[in-house]
């Protein structure tokens, strides 16, 4: 693990290896609340120089819509350059659950209007649980659906963005996707996601690690009620980590610091996606982020043993 800057600007095409480390901003939750807080935070994004991380379905399509209403507020030259850092994902038909190439298409559509932009740097194909990986890679499928929109220069580059990882190293397997997205499965208390990663990278693939701090319990600590993968944390997974946090305080550094290195630094990992709620919390992050971490912690969290981690990816099996 190095001390490198984390305020790279490059855009999420095939680039040259070795790349620095990328913190990514995730918008799941921008425009669930008060709008006009969404839309100081969708400011704060865009003008951080970080990439942005959103989906056609976050927030129920408000989390594009915020931050299409904040780069419109911006001065065109500062517009065009935070634009050309929103990476986006299509998502299924939020009534029917159709997921195929003509719903790919009419998704980017939507997504590039709410945007106000012609293009965008990365698309994903987001979650894609409701069919099976043979009928997305189908003629007609949802993968055909952004290829297309990727020859077409909609998207300058396509991924695969989903949680389970033999299912997402299914994806990866094709050969069709420049990148790769996969979320709490590369971190403090689980690498389920190390082999995939690896893969991908031999593969020459952007691999983008989501969620550093299983959305909760990394960045709040064990606590009663703590979530980690969207889920309560059980109280060995909280007792595992009660320890762990005693080891990042006896060096003097914070949990949630420790839990953002092991992603961010990582070999296997290009760019790092941190859910991001206010102005605060992006200013917070990015002090997680400058953090050195003491050498002795790793060998220290080492000597813990493996976590207890709640993650369970085995029914993905051939025909997932
Ligand atoms: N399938 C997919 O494509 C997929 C799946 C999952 C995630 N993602 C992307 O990855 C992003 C990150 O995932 P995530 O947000 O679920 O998980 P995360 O980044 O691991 O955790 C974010 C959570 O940590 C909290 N947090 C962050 N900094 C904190 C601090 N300094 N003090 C206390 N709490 C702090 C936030 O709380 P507050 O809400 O209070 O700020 C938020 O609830 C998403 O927004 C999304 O863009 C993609």
């Amino acid at each position: 693990m190095t001390d490198r800057s984390i305020r790279d600007e490059g855009i999420p095409t095939m680039t040259p290896r070795p790349l620095p480390p990328v913190l990514v901003l995730g918008t799941s939750g921008l425009g669930s609340g008060d709008e006009d807080a969404a839309l100081e935070t969708a400011l704060s994004l865009l003008r951080s120089g970080l990439l942005i991380d959103t989906s056609h379905n976050y927030s129920g399509g408000a989390s594009e819509r915020t931050l299409g209403v904040a780069l419109a507020t911006l001065a065109p030259n500062e517009r065009s350059s935070a634009a050309a850092r929103i990476l986006t994902k299509v998502d299924r038909d939020p009534e029917t659950g159709r997921f195929d190439a003509d719903r790919v298409l009419r998704s980017a559509e939507e997504s590039l209007g709410r945007l106000g932009v012609d293009a965008v740097p990365l698309l994903h194909l987001h979650d894609p649980y409701v069919v099976t990986v043979r009928d997305a890679l189908a003629p007609g499928g949802a993968v055909s659906g952004l290829v297309r929109l990727r020859e077409e220069g909609v998207a300058a580059s396509i991924g695969i963005a989903a949680g389970p990882a033999p299912l997402v190293q299914r994806y990866v397997d094709s050969g069709l996707f420049d990148a790769v997205l996969c979320h709490n499965r590369y971190t403090l208390v689980d690498r389920s996601a190390a082999p995939l990663f690896e893969d991908a990278r031999r593969r020459g693939m952007r691999v983008f690690n989501a969620a550093p701090f299983g959305g909760d319990l990394l960045a709040r600590g064990p606590r009663p009620g703590a979530r980690y993968h969207y889920r309560s944390a059980s109280d060995e997974l909280r007792g595992w980590t009660a320890g762990a946090e005693a080891v990042c305080l006896r060096h003097g550094v914070s949990l949630p610091a420790v839990a953002l290195t092991i992603s961010l630094h990582a070999d296997v990992v290009d760019a790092t996606v941190v859910g991001v709620s206010s102005p605060a919390r992006l200013e917070a992050l990015l002090g997680l982020a400058d953090t050195t971490i003491p050498e002795a912690v790793w060998a220290e969290l080492d000597a813990l043993g493996p976590a207890p981690s709640p993650i369970d990816d085995s029914r993905y099996g051939d025909d997932a």
